[in-house]
């Protein structure tokens, strides 16, 4: 048995492999099946371009420039800033940018993680910035304190839209910006309201990114007081705050009375329409073709998911041009999946390995998938409610929360806490759901798709 036959899921099995496990085989050794018909040893994998992006000219075929094409194509690991490959959220963008010009609300956008909310926010604020609004884009951290934010915020501000400067003066054509005028002493938000207060002469948006990460409860609370602050008087400055939460509450924690100020909107999962939409922006960008059983098979295993949607648009097109063609098919998909599950095993604990292989072999998959969901959609921390509006049906709803009360009782994967909001679960490994949902994905593909393919993968 070789080094490979330890990485794949059918191992142990002792019939013959069908082609397209020789497929997966050989793709996950980074070998295309071409390369594989020549000796072994004959050819050793190569970088395709140059870190300048330049491809090498001695390799220069059509493929790789389609390879070269795939990357800008399909971006699992960056969200979407340009338009064209923006897919769908028609709706949704026009009912964002109503509640900011037509009502003047400040906004929140809240949605499971991966669900496309800064791709959403990078587009929105391109329109306004052609709108003429000064958008001011801040991504949070978990050390995000207010004092430290509102400065960051200042200084994308010319102090030639401040009512005490303007355009020409001094200061103004200087380029001075709101920073100038802060003193060393915290700011607060009062001051920051004080501030923001003497903007005339344009709209500032002002997007905070990523709102869930920040861990301060005081920075929180510092947020939602300025948004109520700034509500309450006639100002040109909006805010419009992202975030993983499962309502506007846990979001802006504590400040009930800010929810008359602010709308908010969930960013939903994508139709079967949208996740079309993004296979076909990418196949333009690419010139490949994705056969319908293969967006299909996208559509089936990324349960709505834009970052699951690229990521297997992203690697099934590679399995294709690897075997030297221009059309992805379903297989290809099957073997994207296979890879992205072993991929994502590489990243968890070799307890929580073998505790989900446990489980997975009793039949629990359908289970830890709702899970899973559930704490994607809350981020973190999630309860039985959470679970029951993933997972409707009531024989497993009560599957689910006998499930989980073991699981935590026994310290398998689920830890048991207060979230501030009473008691929830998490996963004690944050990158285990997405695991977790992969498998469950898979799982519909074996069922569905591959019934033959179902036997060997346990
Ligand atoms: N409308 C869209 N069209 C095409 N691709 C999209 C779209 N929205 C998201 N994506 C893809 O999905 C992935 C996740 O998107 P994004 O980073 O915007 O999600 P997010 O909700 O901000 O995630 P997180 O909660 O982790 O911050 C990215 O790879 C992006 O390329
Ligand atoms: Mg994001």
């Amino acid at each position: 048995m070789s080094w490979i036959d330890g990485l794949l899921p059918w191992r142990k099995s002792t019939r013959a492999r069908t082609a397209s496990e020789e497929k997966y085989l050989y793709h996950t050794a980074g070998v295309s099946l071409s390369e594989r018909s020549q000796e072994d040893g004959e050819t050793f994998p190569r970088f395709h371009a140059t870190a300048g992006d330049q491809l090498d000219p001695k390799r220069a075929d059509r493929f790789a420039l389609i390879r070269s094409r795939l990357r800008n194509a399909y971006t699992p690991a960056q969200p979407v800033t340009d338009r064209r490959m923006f897919a769908g959220r028609t709706k949704l963008m026009t009912t964002l940018i109503r509640s900011i010009e037509d009502q003047r609300l400040h906004t929140v956008i809240y949605g499971e993680r991966g669900i496309g909310k800064t791709s959403l926010l990078q587009v929105l604020a391109k329109s306004a910035e052609e709108a003429r609004y000064l958008v001011v884009y801040v991504t949070c951290g978990a050390r995000s304190e207010f004092d430290e934010t509102f400065r960051a915020i200042a200084a994308r501000i010319p102090l030639m839209f401040h009512s005490g400067y303007g355009p020409t003066s001094r200061e103004g054509e200087r380029g001075d910006t709101l920073l100038s005028l802060l003193g060393p002493e915290q700011v607060g938000v009062r001051g920051a309201s004080d501030a923001l207060a003497r903007i005339e002469g344009t709209r500032v948006l002002v997007i905070l990114d990523e709102f869930d990460r920040a861990e301060s409860e005081d920075f929180r609370r510092g947020i939602a007081e300025l948004l109520k602050t700034l509500s309450d008087q006639s100002v040109r400055v909006q805010m419009l705050i992202a975030g993983v939460a499962a309502n506007l509450t846990e979001l802006i924690a504590n400040v009930p009375s800010i929810q008359r100020n602010v709308s908010a909107l969930r960013v939903p999962k994508m139709t079967p329409a949208e996740v079309r939409s993004i296979v076909k922006n990418g196949e333009t960008i690419s010139d490949l073709h994705f056969e319908e059983p293969a967006i299909q098979a996208i559509i089936a295993r990324c349960m709505g998911f834009p970052y699951l949607a690229t990521l297997l648009s992203h690697r099934s097109a590679l399995v294709a041009v690897d075997d030297g063609r221009l059309t992805v098919n379903g297989d290809d998909v099957g073997i994207a999946t296979e890879e992205a599950v072993e991929e994502f095993k590489g990243r968890i604990s070799r307890r929580s390995q073998l505790q989900i292989d446990g489980l997975v072999r009793r039949g629990q998959l359908p289970v830890l998938g709702a899970l899973a969901g559930a704490a994607q959609s809350t981020g973190g921390w999630f309860n039985v409610e959470d679970i029951t509006s993933i997972h409707a049906e009531a024989s497993s709803i009560h599957d689910a929360q006998a499930t989980i009360e073991s699981l935590a009782k026994n310290q398998v994967l689920i830890e048991v806490g207060d979230d501030g909001f009473g008691q929830g679960y998490r996963f004690m490994e944050p990158t285990v759901p997405v695991y977790l949902w992969l498998l469950a994905a898979r799982g519909q593909y074996f069922d569905h798709q591959h019934p033959a393919l179902e036997s060997v993968a346990g």
